[in-house]
């Protein structure tokens, strides 16, 4: 039995429940598999598991920074385990940007970090509009109305293809 770590950056809960729906389907396959707050500052090099997987969310334009800070200090822990990296964002709704080939935030992402994540995935991410404030609400109401998506105040959309979620899943379960 193989023992994951997914290690998560979220802002408002989105990548929680993407994380989850990983661990569901790598628990299936009988692996077990822990979820821990990257803010939680976990020190990966007195952990022991099997395989790792770092999965963070963009918000205006970039993940936290801390994510960038985890993955500096732990490279080498990160490359001698099976490892994988998934980004979210809204981005990723538009079919010709929900690949990592094809996603502008996670091509740069990857142009400033050394680590080369042995797996990539991103998932499009959720607008719940009336859980945000004045000022995020309407900068994305705005960025919507640019790129053509929701903009009614009232709307909560969640994008997340949940299939695809389980797919990667699964491919983390065999790797
Ligand atoms: C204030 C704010 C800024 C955001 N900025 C971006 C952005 O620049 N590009 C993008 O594609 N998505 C952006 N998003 C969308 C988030 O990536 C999406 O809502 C995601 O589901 C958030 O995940 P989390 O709840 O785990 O933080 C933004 C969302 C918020 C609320």
């Amino acid at each position: 039995m193989a023992h994951t770590l997914i290690l998560y950056s979220t802002t408002d809960g989105h990548t929680v429940e993407i994380c989850k729906r990983i661990q569901q389907t790598i628990e299936a396959q009988g692996d077990s598999v822990r979820l821990i707050d990257i803010r939680d500052g976990l020190d990966l090099s007195s952990e022991s598991f099997d395989k790792i997987v770092i999965g963070a969310s963009i918000r205006y334009g970039k993940h936290q920074p801390l994510v960038n800070a985890l993955i500096e200090k732990n490279q080498a822990i990160l490359e001698s385990h099976p490892n994988a990296f998934f980004s979210v964002n809204v981005v990723a709704r538009k079919p010709e940007k929900n690949t990592p080939e094809t996603n502008p935030y996670l091509q740069k992402f990857l142009k400033k970090i050394s680590w080369q994540p042995q797996h990539l995935g991103v998932f499009a991410g959720k607008i719940d509009y009336p859980s945000l404030g004045f000022f995020d609400r309407n900068m994305i109401r705005f960025i919507m109305w640019m790129t053509k998506g929701p903009t009614d105040p009232a709307a909560v959309v969640e994008f997340t293809d949940w299939d695809k979620v389980e797919e990667f899943g699964q491919m983390i379960a065999e790797m």
